[in-house]
């Protein structure tokens, strides 16, 4: 399936914002919707929220540039309380925490890491990497193993470290671990609103599973941004070609796995252990 991709911001607009903000309903409905992102009115104010619509993706493993750099290494439980703070910089602005409180983000944190090493979501495994600078450590590859797949539980870089391919080398690295154990597939969830995240993956190699909660999301959301274009006319013929092509793209997935889910509804809705 070759997706049209919808154009990526610069990196500086890495993560669409949420709104809360007084207007009209008018003004409401000409905010285009973004796919992964709720869009609601009450108390005469529109609301912008991420959604918690999730993306499955799967990589076929295959051998990767031998990355055997200083830096990277395995993690080990003892690592717990310093994986705290780079998760903490690295998720702070990122659609999955960006509507919690200081305080709730740090209590989710913590608990993310103690659930990691704990049996939240399966074993953890020791394919999972760290990288460290002289200040510690800056980013993290880490790994789970459910019943039928490893599964690629958290990945983060520290926002000043970002785009300098350490993402890229230490899931090089935990892929030539996981080939040696025998494995064949890496399993991977995005948040659909988080943009980054989902380039990261496509960049790297993972596949979307076709999903129709997703397909849905992604249709609607550009059918609405082409409509308000229509009406504004404020885009070049072949911005809004690429858009039309977008949206029925989406439109045609949503029809085919709105078929496929009649003869087999978990076809359409991924699900993984
Ligand atoms: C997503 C994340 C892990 C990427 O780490 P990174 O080390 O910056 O990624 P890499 O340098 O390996 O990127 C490789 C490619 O992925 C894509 N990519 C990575 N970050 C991107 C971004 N912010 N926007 C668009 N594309 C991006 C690009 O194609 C990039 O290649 P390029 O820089 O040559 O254009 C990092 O941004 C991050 O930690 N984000 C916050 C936490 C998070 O959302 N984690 C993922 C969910 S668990």
């Amino acid at each position: 399936m070759t997706m049209p991709q919808a154009k990526l911001r610069k990196p500086e607009l890495d993560y669409p914002r949420p709104l809360h903000r007084r207007m009209s309903f008018a003004d409401f409905k000409r905010i285009p919707r973004q796919p992964g992102w709720k869009q609601e009115y009450y108390g005469g104010k529109a609301h912008i929220t991420p959604s918690p619509t999730m993306v499955s993706l799967l990589l076929n493993l295959a051998p990767r540039e031998s990355v055997d750099r200083p830096g990277i290494r395995a993690v080990t439980e003892a690592d717990a309380g310093a994986l705290l703070q780079p998760f903490l910089d690295a998720f702070r602005q990122t659609p999955e925490y960006v509507e919690y409180s200081a305080e709730a983000f740090k209590k989710s944190a913590v608990k993310y890491i103690a659930g990691f090493f704990g049996r939240a979501r399966g074993q953890w495994s020791p394919v999972s990497v760290v990288m460290e600078n002289k200040n510690g450590i800056i980013a993290a590859a880490l790994i789970k193993r459910g019943q039928t797949l490893p599964r690629l539980d958290c990945l983060f870089v520290c926002p000043a470290q970002a785009r300098k391919g350490l993402a890229t080398r230490m899931v090089n690295h935990v892929v030539n671990e996981l080939l040696g154990q025998g494995e064949t597939k890496l399993l991977s969830y995005a948040l659909l609103a988080n943009e980054a995240s989902l380039a990261w993956h496509h960049h790297f190699g993972f596949q979307e599973v076709p999903d129709l909660w997703v397909a849905s999301s992604r249709w609607h959301a550009y059918a609405h941004q082409l409509d308000l274009h229509r009406q504004a006319n404020d885009l070049t013929d072949s911005e809004l070609a690429g858009l039309a092509e977008r949206t029925a793209f989406w439109r045609a997935e949503v029809d085919r796995l709105r078929e496929l889910e009649k003869r087999d509804f978990w076809a359409a809705h991924p699900q993984f252990d």
